[in-house]
């Protein structure tokens, strides 16, 4: 099978494993720059080329797409969709991911629970607003914010307001939720591969701040989900329409509540916290799509079960040293 890997930056630690794990299966396999690829469009059909180089004959696609090359990089992965190439993610799915209210409001119309969730563009409907949301605490989030940057706890009425009219003097767009006091500050990444949990892991906040984020100083492990849990992080990315899919829950007195469906999950917390070959998981799923198996069959150079290899130290997103290789892949950790 002809891999190609829509990534800005090849020495990431997810990129790495992804080309390591396609070539262990003896796929060939390419990094592209998305914002490298240039297409031409014309009814009687579609171009792309790289670096002067006519791109044809890729059978999959593995889009990592980062959310500064949002548009440019679905545009480019559509292209490789109307050329014929199977992505986990299809540009619709990943553009329907990253806006977060739209993702809010398609989890909660299929029944998924979720923090109850306000927005409103008026000043002068805020006072109602938050009138929905009950009283505070409330988390007020700013739509574009990541790793937990932009994530608010206002634990009054006053501090409520006084975030939103903040947010709205910088023209942000933000949502305000009731906050989960019950979660303690923890959040469960569960990583879903095709119909699979692969991986799950517990995020649990540094002392003293709600946020999870390892960015914030969380810390990671290995956790077993219930099946409740695995159900509604599959039914989330379900919906989202993704096949690869990093889904963030809470656990909640009312059960699980999905935070955020990511389409783009990095491997680095996950593979480390769990010992899971997730990457392996990623392109054993493209591999068993009707059509592109026996592709990874033809000319496989390593040999020996690729599932199992422990993956070679590559440089790590965050500037520091590669981290240990995953431990011995278990199937069964987090598994639906
Ligand atoms: N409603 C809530 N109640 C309790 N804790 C929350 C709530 N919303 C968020 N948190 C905590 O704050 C963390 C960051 O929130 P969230 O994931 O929504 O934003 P982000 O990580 O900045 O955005 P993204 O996940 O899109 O990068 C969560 O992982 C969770 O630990
Ligand atoms: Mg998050």
């Amino acid at each position: 099978m002809k891999i190609a890997i829509l990534s800005r930056n090849a020495k990431l630690y997810s990129t790495q494993r992804l080309v390591d794990a396609a070539r262990a299966r003896g796929h060939t396999v390419r990094v592209l720059d998305p914002l490298r690829c240039y297409m031409a469009i014309a009814p009687g059909g579609f171009r792309l080329r790289y670096k002067g180089r006519e791109l044809a004959g890729i059978d999959a696609v593995i889009p990592r797409i980062g959310a500064s090359v949002t548009f440019y990089g679905t545009a480019v992965l559509r292209q490789f969709e109307l050329m014929g190439a199977w992505s986990p993610n299809t540009s619709d799915a990943i553009l329907r991911a990253r806006d977060k209210l739209r993702c809010h409001q398609m989890l909660a119309g299929d029944g998924l629970g979720l923090p109850l969730t306000v927005f409103g563009d008026n000043p002068d409907d805020t006072e109602d607003l938050l009138g929905l949301l009950g009283k505070p605490p409330h988390v007020i989030k700013l739509n574009e914010g990541t790793q937990g940057n932009g994530v608010i706890l206002a634990e009054n009425p006053g501090a409520s307001r006084s975030v939103i009219e903040a947010f709205r003097g910088l023209y942000a767009n933000f949502v305000v939720q009731e906050f989960i006091a019950e979660a303690k500050g923890a959040d469960l990444r569960c990583f879903v591969v095709g119909d699979r949990v692969v991986a799950a892991m517990r995020r649990q906040a540094a002392a003293g701040d709600f946020r999870s984020n390892l960015h914030r100083g969380g810390r990671a492990s290995a956790v077993e989900l219930s099946p409740e849990e695995t159900e509604t992080a599959l039914r989330a990315a379900r919906v989202m329409g993704l096949g690869v899919a990093g889904v963030d829950l809470l656990r909640s007195r009312r059960g699980p509540l999905v935070l955020e469906v990511n389409s783009s999950p990095g491997l680095e917390g996950i593979e480390a916290a769990t010992g899971v070959d997730v990457a392996g998981a990623i392109i054993d799923l493209l591999a068993s799509r009707p059509g592109l198996a026996k592709a990874g069959r033809r000319g496989s150079r390593k040999a020996g079960p690729a599932a199992t290899r422990a993956p070679r130290k590559v440089a790590a997103t965050d500037g520091k040293p590669g981290r240990a290789a995953p431990r011995a892949q278990s199937r069964r950790r987090g598994r639906g």
